[in-house]
């Protein structure tokens, strides 16, 4: 069977355990209990099943499974609130190799993973540890970790006990929540793949949140971030599995800049396949490897590997960070001798965010427009399709909607334009949708206005609207924008710094092409410009 059916076949399996064992495992002891015993080759018959499967497993993929079996027993309010979605071996493995080669030495540094979780890292951390011939009491020492969930701590630490084969002499993992407890030592190596999810200020402690977050949008693992720069030592090595949106989002420009000034950036991996990484959650991951002590020198190389996918012979892509400590860090392009070099604006297009917030002005939205009321046509994001033009329809697919309005506004848009999807959806195979406005919108109603989940493009030239629109839907554009993005969002920014083919080379790439777009669209972003000698 290939991984992926492996996969599959374990997943079923410890959904089918985790069901059985639902009614009884309501405790965290209870629940550790279960796939301690399950790892002991104990227990009722009726897990036999998922019981031998574990046992033809390494113990690596072993141990994930049970934990994962764990998260599954939670309630899903729980597990959802805990992010408690684990690394998988192979992953934690390459991570972990990253460390080493940034400089963490595993024979002398001591190890905290303040989200221990299912010990993802410190159980690989503690089988390196005893490869490379260290007594089993000093990887107890040195390995630490804080887990807020008592019964994955108790079952991490078996996880490593077993790992060593013999009983630890000391609490490796902790109970705790890591954002208050007192952690008193620095280590050289801060290892994480932290919680991730919005919370309010009234939850956050002290005022750190500030370096690395923006009120009203402080992400755990913003602050998870921020509490393991604070505690690797100088000269350790902080390696973060994070949510991609740190890369690029607008709001995570603090983030980035505070690790820039805690640290030198010595790669950003990504994982391939949003959906493969975790059990149930679908997440853009990037991988942060970083040294604490020095700012980061904005002409340093930074790696941009690809993580835990199979070897491969090609060499790691190297580029610098931006000048600008807080600008995006785009991957690189995906391969440097197919860069576009135009963005939308040499296409005379203008991108900007959907103007109306209808849950903030229900009253302005009405079905129909009274005699001698002043209103325009509203564009829903799920009115627009590639591939089609776009009607401004009614949220059930019928009768159009209307946004009033007192006195003329630049929200009203009255050229040549296009819309965009501004939010996709993990199960769209594309983040980037867009459709030009029929033109009959402005011939019967004289303009329209979009909805706040969609970006408007104009131009004053409707062909070049078109040329954009067809590009904006290839996959090679897709592919480019993925590249720079790492969320769900369509960001306005990233949009209109996008490298995209010049508008002669995809108009004469269509042509050759008899207008399959993504066939142009590959072509145009291969198009080397004449160079003319001065
Ligand atoms: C995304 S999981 C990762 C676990 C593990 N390190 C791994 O890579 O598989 C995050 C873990 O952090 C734990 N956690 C959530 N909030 C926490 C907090 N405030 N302090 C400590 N642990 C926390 C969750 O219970 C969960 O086990």
């Amino acid at each position: 069977m290939n991984e992926r059916g492996t996969k599959a076949t374990l997943l079923a399996h410890a959904r089918t355990t985790a069901r059985s064992l639902a009614k009884r495992a309501t405790t965290p002891q209870a629940r550790a209990n279960m796939c301690l015993d399950l790892l002991a080759d104990i227990g009722e018959p009726s897990l036999d099943v998922f019981r031998r499967a574990l046992r033809a497993l390494p113990v690596d993929e072993r141990h994930y499974w049970v934990g994962t079996l764990y998260t599954l027993l939670l309630p899903t309010r729980v597990r959802r609130s805990q992010a408690t979605y684990f690394t998988p071996p192979t992953v934690a493995d390459a991570v972990v190799d990253l460390a080493i080669d940034a400089g963490f030495d595993i024979e002398a540094d001591s190890v905290l993973d303040p989200a221990a979780g299912g010990a993802a890292f410190l159980s690989t951390l503690a089988g390196r540890m005893a490869a490379a011939g260290l007594d089993p009491n000093e990887v107890a020492y040195r390995l630490n970790g804080i887990e807020i969930d008592t019964g994955l701590a108790t079952l991490s630490g078996c996880l490593i006990a077993e790992r060593l084969g013999s009983p630890l002499r000391r609490e490796v993992i902790i109970t705790g929540d890591a954002l208050r407890v007192t952690i008193p030592a620095s280590y050289g190596l801060v290892i994480a793949n932290p919680p991730y999810g919005r919370v309010g200020l009234d939850d956050v402690r002290g005022k750190a949140w500030r370096k690395v977050a923006h009120s009203g949008h402080v992400n755990k693992y913003a602050l998870f971030a921020e509490l393991c720069f604070r505690h690797a030592k100088p000269g350790g090595i902080v390696a973060l599995v994070i949510p991609s949106s740190f890369r690029a989002g607008p709001l995570y420009d603090r983030m980035r800049a505070f690790i820039r000034s805690q640290a030198e950036v010595l790669a950003v991996g990504s994982i391939p396949g949003r959906d493969g990484v975790f059990i149930d959650v679908a997440q853009d991951i990037s991988v942060l490897i970083a040294r604490k002590g020095k700012s980061h020198d904005a002409a340093a190389a930074v790696r941009f590997p690809v993580v835990g996918a199979m070897p491969s012979a090609a060499p790691v892509t190297e580029q610098t960070l931006p000048s600008e400590p807080g600008d995006a860090w785009p991957l690189p392009a995906i391969a440097p001798t197919l860069v576009g070099g135009s963005t939308l604006a040499d296409y005379g297009v203008t991108a900007r965010a959907g103007y109306f917030v209808w849950n903030r002005e229900k009253g302005r939205l009405v079905a129909k427009l009274r005699r001698g009321q002043r209103g325009y046509p509203l564009i829903w994001a799920k009115n627009v399709r590639p591939g089609t033009t776009c009607l401004p329809l009614g949220k059930k697919n019928a009768g159009t909607d209307f946004v009033t309005f007192t006195e003329d506004s630049t929200a009203i848009v009255t050229s040549a334009a296009a819309v965009m999807q501004r939010t996709t959806n993990d199960k769209q195979p594309r983040r980037l949708v867009a459709a030009m406005v029929d033109p009959s919108v402005k011939s019967k109603w004289g303009g329209f206005v979009s909805e706040n989940h969609t970006i408007v493009l104009t131009a004053d030239d409707p062909e070049m609207l078109d040329l954009a629109v067809k590009l904006l839907n290839t996959a090679a554009v897709d592919q480019r924008y993925r590249r720079v993005s790492g969320t769900a969002a369509v960001s306005v920014t990233l949009l209109r710094q996008l490298d995209l083919p010049s508008p002669a080379a995809f108009a004469d790439a269509l042509e050759e092409a008899d207008g399959d777009s993504e066939a142009a669209a590959s072509a145009a972003y291969r198009h080397v410009p004449e160079t003319i000698d001065a």
